[in-house]
């Protein structure tokens, strides 16, 4: 499906449908719709962006489900940047389907839709002002798109090795280097993350992405979960909890969005993108309860659970980009990290945590503008207090005593393989509650949303654009 928009009014473009919104009709109720000859009613409760964005999920959902029209056409609802964005993430993130295992999923006859210019010629934006904003809205949206294809796929088809393929063919013709880095070279430089990844016959891969590399840019380096599938391990999950999790791969495929965006959109900032890929198996050549691992930093952990293994992993990703890559400006973690944050907020937003409460508010405020939602989990000094204090070696994996607050101490045990002068310039992102969901809302169905791949690219942008960071931190 081809989005246009069209310097014309809408009654001099041809298509098969035109959609037209009524807010004031005698006969219909809110939502209803019909179809008289070539023109597509919807009656609208009002035209708040929020309301645009389900109606335009709700039209291209009915029109791709009719599967009758080659083409249609509509006029803009407005040109605010919310009614922009509700009209472009309606039409793409709405008619987003998932039938890669479907023997029998429809041809969407659905080719082009045509955007009219017509209600707001010779306003205060010009045609060319948001012909460009509607480009980069399609390029965020077909980006997350593809996350959540990748995500969705099962685990056999994205083993450690099959997504570094995918994600390697995607980047292909693009400027940005992709460095895929095998099992054994993981054993030697990430000997922790090597050790959750033993019990497989997948082999680890780390892949290493980078954009706009020297060039004077400030840095930002994004550090993703990529557990193709988390059994558990040796803790193994019960089936209930484990049929899911392949969604365990969100965070390391959702920076690749991330990247992917950054570097579609042509942002000036140097940006490495570190994805961890492992399989958690339960075998006979599992890391087990008790073992005992050392990390990249020397630093040991008794393992006390085998299921909090995406910690282990990103311990080794945090060291290792500390050291390959230089005066880094920023640090973002994506992780569907513990199962508590649902239970903590909820399916609609993420977990935020970070010592940098201002770069944490700058998230929110960013994200709230695209439609996507961040809950600040504050730490507490207490926290930190011998939490994870491990009789025999440096760390315990999970926490020693039961204070709770488990999406916390999942950022507590990071921040203990994080440099001091970094301490600023991070941020650990949890989307275990809304990186893949069981109740459609909005315009996401049932499985992965992509989620984080919108309010990054926002913060993103204002970061670059305001000059970033003093030297010494937010
Ligand atoms: N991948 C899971 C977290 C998860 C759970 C993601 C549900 C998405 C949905 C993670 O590896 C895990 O199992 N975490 C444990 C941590 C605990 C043992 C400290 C958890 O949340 O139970
Ligand atoms: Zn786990
Ligand atoms: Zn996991």
């Amino acid at each position: 499906m081809k989005i246009s928009f069209i310097n014309k009014q809408i009654k001099d473009i041809e298509s098969d449908l035109e959609i037209i919104l009524l807010k004031n009709h005698k006969y219909l109720k809110v939502n209803d719709l019909f179809i008289k000859d070539t023109k597509f009613y919807v009656k609208i409760a009002n035209f708040k962006h929020y309301t645009l964005t389900e109606t335009f999920t709700n039209t291209i959902q009915y029109i791709s489900k009719i599967n009758k029209y080659k083409s249609i056409k509509i006029t803009l609802y407005g040109i605010s940047d919310k009614k922009l964005q509700a009209l472009i993430d309606g039409l793409i993130l709405g008619i987003y389907n998932f039938t890669k295992y479907q023997s029998e999923a429809k041809n969407l006859k659905l080719q082009d839709v045509f955007i009219a210019n017509e209600d707001y010629k010779n306003t205060q934006l010009s045609y060319e002002k948001i012909k460009m904003k509607i480009e980069n809205l399609i390029i965020i949206n077909t980006n997350i798109n593809l996350v959540r294809d990748m995500i969705n796929s099962v685990a056999q088809d994205t083993t450690p090795i099959k997504i570094s393929n995918w994600i390697k063919e995607e980047v292909k013709n693009t400027d940005i280097e992709c460095i895929i880095k095998d099992n054994s070279y993981i054993k030697k430089e990430l000997p922790a993350f090597y050790d959750i990844s033993k019990g497989s016959i997948n082999k680890p891969r780390l892949v290493h992405l980078k954009y706009n590399e020297n060039k004077g840019y400030k840095k930002i380096v994004l550090i993703g979960k990529g557990v193709t599938f988390d059994t558990g391990g040796i803790s193994l999950k019960p089936s209930a909890y484990m049929y899911d999790m392949r969604l365990d791969k969100a965070g390391a495929v959702t920076i690749f969005g991330i990247i992917k965006s950054i570097h579609d959109l042509k942002l000036p900032i140097e940006v490495h993108a570190m994805l961890g890929f492992s399989e958690n198996m339960i075998s006979n050549n599992a890391y087990k309860p008790g073992d005992v691992i050392k990390t990249r930093s020397g630093k040991s952990i008794e393992i006390m659970n085998t299921d909090a293994e995406g910690r282990i992993l990103l311990a080794d990703l945090f060291e290792y980009s500390q050291d390959k890559i230089k005066q880094i400006d920023y640090i973002f973690d994506y992780a569907t990290l513990t199962g508590s944050v649902s239970g903590a907020i909820g399916q609609y937003s993420a977990g935020l945590i970070g010592h940098n409460t201002q770069l944490k508010n700058k998230m929110i405020k960013a994200s709230n503008k695209v439609d996507e939602w961040y809950v600040n989990l504050p730490f507490n000094r207490y926290f930190f207090e011998d939490s994870y204090k491990s009789a025999i070696a440096d760390f315990t994996n999970i926490p020693t005593s039961s204070i709770g607050g488990g999406t916390i101490m999942g950022g507590v045990f990071i921040n203990n393989f994080l440099k001091n002068k970094y301490k600023n310039k991070w941020l650990h992102i949890d989307i275990a509650c809304v990186a893949f969901i069981k109740n459609s809302w909005k315009y996401h169905e049932f499985g992965a949303t992509g989620f984080g791949v919108k309010s990054s690219i926002n913060l993103i942008r204002r970061l670059t654009k305001t000059g970033l960071i003093k030297k010494d931190g937010i």
